[in-house]
C-alpha cells in the first residue's frame, strides 16, 4: 500500500520480500504469544543474523551487507509491520552499537567486535539512558576512573533494549572528575561484554507495549573494562552517541511507519467486511475519511524518511531531517493506530484482533531514542543555527 511512490531497485524488491517471508513464517505464529507473555526470543536474532539483517550497513569488508540505508528502512518497515519487537531488535543493533564501532572503532575494535556483530553472531546494544538521564543525556552519573589499563565503571544505565541478551554494550560513563566536571564533553564511551567482572543484569521493565523486547536496567559495580575497549577519544562519547542517533531514529521512523502501515491494512479489511446499519462500513464515509487519512499520513512519512534517508547516503547531514522522520512517523503510528481502533469500535479494545497491540506498541515510538518534545528541540535548534 501507498509503496508506487518510492522507486525500489530490483535488489530493494527482493530484500523487501526475504523480510516479508520472514516475518510471516518467523515473527507472525509467535507474536501474539510473545506480546501476551512478555517473552524476548534471542533465537529470532540469530535467524535475522543468518539473512544478514544485522549487517546490513556494515561494509562487506567488516563482514555486513554494505547495503545502503534505504534498503535497509525497506527490510526494518516489512519486520515491524509484523512485529514491533523484533524491529527494535533490528534497528538498535543496526543502527547504534555497530555504527558507533565502524566509525569510531580502532581497526582492532572493529576486528574484534563489529565482523561477529556485522555476521549476526553477536547482539549489540546501547547504553545511554539512566534511571535519572533520560532526555538530559549529558547529565549521565555513571562514573569511569582510570585504574592502571583498566578504567573502573560504576553505576546504573536504564532503558537497555536486549541488554540482558546482548554480547557487546556500548556504554556511555563520565571520564570527567567530580572536581573538574566537563558537562557533554567529560562523556566517554566503552565497549562492554558481560563477561567482565562487575557486570549485571538489573530490573526487567513491565511495559505496555513492544513486550516481545526486552528492556533491562544494566548494573556496572565497579565493571573491569580494559582501556582497549575506550571507543575513540576520551570525552567524545556523548558526540559519538547523538551521531549514532541520528541514524537510530531512521529505523525508529521505519518501524513507527510498519505499525502504521499494519493497523492501516487491518482496517481497510475490517471496514470492508464489517456490517452496520445494513451496509459495510466502509460504505460510510466517516470510515472512508479516517482511511484516506490514515493512508495519507502513512505515504508522507515513508517519503520524507526515505527522501532523509537518501540525503544520509549522499553524504548531506541530516539531524533535522532525522528528527523530522522520526517525529512524523511516530506520531503517525499513534495516530493511525488510534484511527483503527475507532473503525473495530468494541473489537479494537480487545486482545482478540491485532489493533489493540499495534496501539500499544506505538506508543513507546513517541518517546525512546528521543521523545516528540527533544525532537521539536533539535528541529528548532538547526533552523537557528541554519538561518
Ligand atoms: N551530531 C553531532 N554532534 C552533536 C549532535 C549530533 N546530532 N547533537 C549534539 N552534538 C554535540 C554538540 O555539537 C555539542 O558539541 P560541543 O561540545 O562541540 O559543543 C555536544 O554534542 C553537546 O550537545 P548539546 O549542547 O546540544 O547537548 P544537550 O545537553 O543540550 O542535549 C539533546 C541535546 C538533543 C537534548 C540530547 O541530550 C538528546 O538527544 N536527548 C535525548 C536522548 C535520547 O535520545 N535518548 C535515547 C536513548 S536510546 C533508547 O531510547 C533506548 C534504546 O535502546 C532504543
Amino acid at each position: 500500500m501507498s509503496w508506487a511512490l518510492i522507486p525500489l531497485s530490483e535488489e530493494q524488491r527482493a530484500i523487501q520480500q526475504t523480510a516479508r517471508d520472514f516475518a510471516d513464517a518467523e515473527l507472525a505464529p509467535f507474536t501474539e504469544r510473545w506480546d501476551r507473555d512478555g517473552v524476548f526470543d534471542r533465537g529470532i536474532g540469530e535467524k535475522l543474523g543468518a539473512l544478514g539483517f544485522l549487517g546490513m550497513l556494515i561494509p562487506e569488508a567488516y563482514d555486513g551487507l554494505g547495503l545502503d540505508t534505504c534498503t535497509y528502512l525497506v527490510a526494518l518497515e516489512e519486520i515491524a509491520a509484523v512485529d514491533a519487537s523484533t524491529a527494535v531488535l533490528m534497528s538498535v543493533h543496526n543502527s547504534l552499537p555497530t555504527q558507533m564501532l565502524l566509525r569510531f572503532g580502532s581497526e582492532a575494535q572493529k576486528q574484534a567486535y563489529l565482523k561477529p556483530m556485522a555476521r549476526g553472531e553477536w547482539l549489540g546494544a546501547f547504553a545511554l539512558s539512566e534511571p535519572d538521564a533520560g532526555s538530559d543525556a549529558a547529565s549521565l552519573r555513571t562514573q569511569a576512573v582510570r585504574d592502571g589499563d583498566h578504567f573502573v565503571l560504576t553505576g546504573v544505565k536504564a532503558w537497555v533494549s536486549h541488554g540482558g541478551h546482548a554480547d557487546v554494550i556500548l556504554a556511555m560513563a563520565r571520564t570527567d572528575t567530580p572536581d573538574d566536571r566537563k558537562g557533554a564533553r567529560g562523556i566517554s564511551a566503552f565497549i562492554v561484554t558481560p563477561d567482565m567482572p562487575g557486570f549485571s543484569v538489573g530490573k526487567k521493565e513491565d511495559k505496555m507495549g513492544l513486550r516481545g523486547s526486552e528492556t533491562v536496567q544494566l548494573v556496572f559495580d565497579e565493571l573491569r573494562v580494559p582501556v582497549a575497549n575506550l571507543l575513540g577519544e576520551a570525552g567524545m562519547g556523548f558526540v559519538y552517541a547523538m551521531q549514532s542517533l541520528d541514524n537510530g531514529r531512521l529505523g525508529i521512523a521505519a518501524q513507527s511507519i510498519g505499525i502504521a502501515r499494519a493497523a492501516l491494512e487491518h482496517s481497510v479489511r475490517y471496514a470492508a467486511e464489517r456490517q452496520q446499519f445494513g451496509k459495510a462500513i466502509k460504505e460510510f464515509q466517516a470510515i472512508q475519511f479516517k482511511l484516506a487519512d490514515m493512508a495519507t499520513r502513512v505515504a508522507a512519512s515513508r517519503t520524507l524518511l526515505h527522501a532523509t534517508a537518501a540525503a544520509k547516503d549522499r553524504g548531506l547531514p541530516i539531524t533535522q531531517y532525522g528528527s523530522m522522520s522520526k517525529l512524523m512517523s511516530s506520531e503517525t503510528a499513534m495516530w493511525v493506530t488510534t484511527q483503527a481502533i475507532q473503525i473495530y469500535g468494541g473489537y479494537g479494545y480487545v486482545k482478540e484482533y491485532p489493533v489493540e497491540r499495534l496501539f500499544r506498541d506505538a506508543k513507546v515510538t513517541e518517546i525512546y531514542e528521543g521523545t516528540s518534545e527533544i525532537q521539536r528541540i533539535i528541529i528548532a535548534r538547526e533552523l537557528y543555527a541554519t538561518s
